[in-house]
């Protein structure tokens, strides 16, 4: 059933004091929950009994202020406990045991078994598997944990806050107090229990306290953690430079985890991560792993406070911590590597992926107002467009404005469970400005279109500069009203110089300014300009948005070789090769012969014979759009087109920049282990997006240089690149090389996942028997989801080529997949579905294919709320 927000109501009850007590075992871990309650005087229901959630728990007994409760006193349900009369005007004691099975729980959700580890994942609604609860947000509780184990198994037990007390018991046991002294909503309870090494580190806040940190992983991989930590340290400064925010207890943990259906878990002091955004050595993660790593523990630890000492009332407010969280971690990667790179890779998958999301069947607002299944809304949308959202406050109040907001923002809630709305409040008040209309982000789904359209007056010096904003229509959204839309902008010179922008009607002279689209229609005069300037228009991305301008091919070369604006320089190569290829592919439609653009070629030229500073920045401007943004431009998809005229774009860059190429990668070609630095990093990425345009040639040397740097890599980084060209090229050793990259890795599943990822993303004909061969590996495991999405969520997502096979063999895979993991795992299983729900945007006879497995999927037995609400609503 659905749950809407216009439902929501406090919570009948509060639980002040959360007292755990947990005996644990593989499979059968006991619990006994002392929970001391009272009524909320917020709530207005007048209902004396109290309803408790719980899911696939055994109940053993229920007390009342230490009195066992007779089983008509409660009634039990699949979803719930009811207490029928607790007391109304005094606080109470619950008592509740009951016991679980960690190691049947393979939906990874509540308290599991990842290897011989016990762990939890209790966001959104997990804590219920672990025992009855008010498992809601804005139920906020004082934990006290306590761990009992045998030493052998469990010689660490973990759980939030700081260690209180502990001590032996008979028969090899042992058991820790954690008490954890900020109140929290139950989803950020963590525990963990195993045979964990920990390396530690410890940081100075500005105020002076000394935070001891913790990274618990397998003995296998504590060679593999010092990144992590010194990642945790420059979050932890960062955050108090740029928000003035500390960390709050005397101890941070991170454990890293093998099975874990996300990346990552803000748990309070305890966060639990995916091991593959903890664990990287140079020779076994790639400098984007590294790049990432850093990101999410900066992450899960900038949620400290935008998510746990501030948190969500309830879950349609998801966004309120994730899009923040998101555009915090955004800005702590920029400052740390490269500012115009980070906004082209946010950007880039902003607008392959999300912008598909909010243009298909599962299209919803950053802050949702429907759900069947809070998990299905853990979306790009509510991340990354959220953060989108969250970057456009900051544009228009301005980095001041912004910082003063949330300074406002944390002083006025600290402690609390709070909406969207009272941080756009905490904006507003911060800064005395009116953001009525800018709140409509929140509610309304899709993507707007802007349509730009100029007019030069050369007697007047003026240029008018006209933008049109269409909101089209989303699920459950026939029609909207106009956005508030940030839109930076420059003009530019013939000279390259930027022109002071004079705008009728105000007295501010900038060169850079932004424009505030509030209408629908509305029309920007620019002043004394004696000579016509190129727009540089949304410069940085400011928006998220579409923009729909009409530019001759020499305006965009203009563009990448003037514009100061990192962004909007790479966005005119990339707009330039776009339409290049999408002129391509309308002559492999029409049987016309291929031939390039001129002006393309001459573009690339300019771009590989200049001399850039951020060689990572070069890297991306030497790259084209993808397979997958391209479809994206599309009116109907056609995968095979759009593959072959990339391809043929790229040989013919190939062809034409061969000496430049080869002068380029014997430049940047050193011999390194892989040392984290921008320097080297950018090396490598011009070096191999360099080596992936010459794999082209068909040429034996070149075939000879990427198997010695696949022989020879001392970095992952580069192994794994030349691997790739080596796969995708038919390149003679090819099953040597995959057979020689799996024995030399075969002991490190984060490596291997990327050896799963990579066959399944190859280009050549037989990549689908590949995949179904790869299925029965034994080192295949459906009940991991690191290794489900790297085969099953590589190749649907990220290898359209074959996932889109006219004889609907891609689709029929991922079905039969998804239809096995709706019972293992059904939030792996419902994410599975992605590819399918585009069904829309392919030709008919793909069409019917993709909805034929989607009615499939839905005849599925017993299956899951996840799995349910994606499927259906993409049939809809
Ligand atoms: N709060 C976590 C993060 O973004 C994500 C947890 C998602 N969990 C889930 N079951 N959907 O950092
Ligand atoms: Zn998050």
């Amino acid at each position: 059933q659905t749950i809407y927000l216009k439902d929501y109501k406090p919570p009948e009850y509060l639980i002040h004091d959360t007292d755990l007590n947990f005996t644990l075992d593989n499979e059968s871990t006991r619990v006994v929950a002392s929970l001391t309650m009272s009524r909320n005087p917020a709530s207005k229901a007048d209902d004396s009994a109290l309803t408790l959630l719980g899911e696939n728990l055994t109940l053993v007994g229920v007390q009342l202020n230490g009195d066992i409760l007779s089983t008509d006193r409660y009634l039990q349900t699949p979803e719930a406990l009811v207490i029928h009369d607790v007391p109304q005007h005094e606080k109470f004691v619950v008592t509740i045991e009951n016991t679980l099975n960690p190691k049947a729980n393979t939906a990874l959700e509540g308290l599991y078994l990842s290897k011989n580890m016990l762990c939890t994942q209790c966001e959104a609604e997990g804590f219920r598997k672990i025992t009855y609860y008010l498992d809601r947000p804005d139920v906020m509780s004082r934990f006290t944990t306590t761990l009992v184990g045998d030493k052998d198994k469990y010689p660490v037990l973990l759980s939030n806050g700081n260690k209180k007390a502990q001590g032996e018991l008979p028969d090899n046991k042992h058991w820790v107090t954690w008490e954890d002294p900020f109140n929290k909503p139950c989803y950020l309870f963590a525990l963990v229990a195993g045979q964990l090494e920990c390396v530690r580190d410890s940081f100075i806040t500005q105020s002076g306290r000394r935070i001891a940190l913790e990274i618990y992983v397998e003995a296998h991989d504590l060679d593999k953690c010092d990144h992590a930590m010194q990642s945790l340290k420059n979050a932890m400064s960062w955050d108090e430079k740029t928000y003035g925010l500390e960390y709050d207890l005397d101890l941070y943990m991170i454990v890293a985890v093998g099975h874990f259906n996300m990346g990552a878990m803000e748990n309070k002091g305890l966060n639990i991560f995916n091991t593959k955004f903890v664990l990287a050595r140079p020779d076994t993660a790639t400098d984007s792993d590294y790049e990432h790593i850093e990101g999410v523990i900066g992450h899960e630890y900038f949620h400290n406070w935008s998510g746990n000492r501030v948190t969500c009332r309830d879950w349609f407010q998801l966004s309120l911590k994730e899009g923040f969280t998101v555009f915090r971690d955004q800005e702590f990667t920029g400052d740390r590597t490269s500012k115009a790179v980070k906004r082209i890779e946010d950007v880039n998958a902003l607008r392959t992926r999300q912008f598909a999301e909010d243009a298909g069947p599962l299209a919803h607002p950053i802050r949702p107002d429907a759900y069947i299944e809070i998990n299905n809304f853990y979306t790009l949308t509510v991340y990354e467009k959220g953060a989108e959202v969250v970057r456009m406050l900051h544009t228009l109040l301005g980095p001041q404005g912004f910082r003063k907001g949330c300074d406002l923002y944390f002083q006025r809630h600290d402690g609390q469970a709070v909406t969207c709305d009272d941080f756009v409040n905490a904006m507003e008040a911060a800064n005395d400005v009116d953001l009525t209309q800018f709140r409509r982000w929140y509610s309304q789904a899709g993507t707007p279109v802007l349509t730009v359209s100029e007019h030069y007056d050369s007697d007047a010096q003026t240029l008018s500069l006209t933008l049109k904003q269409d909101n089209p229509p989303t699920p459950g959204q026939p029609r909207k009203e106009p956005l508030h839309i940030p839109i930076k902008t420059g003009l530019i010179l013939p000279d390259g110089n930027l022109a002071q922008c004079r705008l009728q009607g105000s007295d501010q002279v900038s060169h850079k300014i932004v424009l505030e689209l509030t209408d629908t229609e509305q029309t920007f005069v620019f002043e004394q300009l004696p000579q016509k300037p190129v727009i540089s228009l949304l410069r940085g991305f400011s928006a998220p948005v579409k923009l729909k301008m009409q530019r001759s091919l020499e305006e965009l070369a203009f563009l990448l070789s003037h514009d100061p604006d990192t962004f909007n320089r790479w966005e005119a190569g990339q707009l330039l090769a776009g339409r290049v290829i999408a002129e391509l592919v309308d002559d492999l439609q029409n049987g016309r012969s291929l031939e390039i653009n001129p002006v393309l070629i001459e573009a690339y030229l300019k771009i590989a014979q200049n001399c850039w500073l951020d060689l990572s920045y070069f890297a991306l401007l030497l790259s084209l759009p993808s397979e997958i943004y391209l479809a994206e431009q599309m009116p109907v998809i056609d995968v095979e087109a759009i593959h072959t005229a990339r391809e043929f774009v790229a040989c013919q860059i190939a062809k034409h920049l061969e000496d430049d190429l080869r002068g380029l990668y014997l430049d940047n070609h050193r011999d390194e282990s892989g040392c984290f630095d921008a320097k080297a990093i950018g090396r490598r990425r011009v070096k191999n997006v360099c080596l992936g345009y010459l794999s082209k040639l068909d040429d034996t040397e070149i075939q000879r240089w990427s198997l010695k740097q696949f022989d020879t890599a001392k970095n992952m980084t580069d192994q794994i690149a030349a691997l790739s060209v080596i796969v995708n090229t038919q390149h003679p050793a090819r099953a040597t090389c995959l057979d020689a990259f799996y024995r030399q890795w075969r002991d490190e599943a984060l490596v291997l996942d990327k050896w799963f990822a990579l066959q399944a993303t190859a280009s050549p004909p037989d990549t689908f028997d590949a995949v179904e061969r790869l299925l029965k590996h034994p080192d295949f495991d459906l009940k991991n989801p690191n290794r489900v999405r790297s085969l099953v969520g590589s190749f649907s997502q990220a290898n359209p080529l074959h996932f889109h096979a006219a004889n609907g063999q891609g689709y029929r895979f991922l079905a039969d997949r998804i239809i096995e993991l709706n019972t293992l795992n059904p939030q792996v299983a419902s994410r599975m579905i992605g590819a399918l729900t585009q069904w829309r945007r392919y030709d008919e006879a793909r069409q019917a294919l993709m909805k034929g497995e989607l009615e499939r999927i839905m005849s599925t037995e017993a299956i899951s709320k996840d799995v349910y609400e994606v499927a259906s609503k993409s049939l809809a």
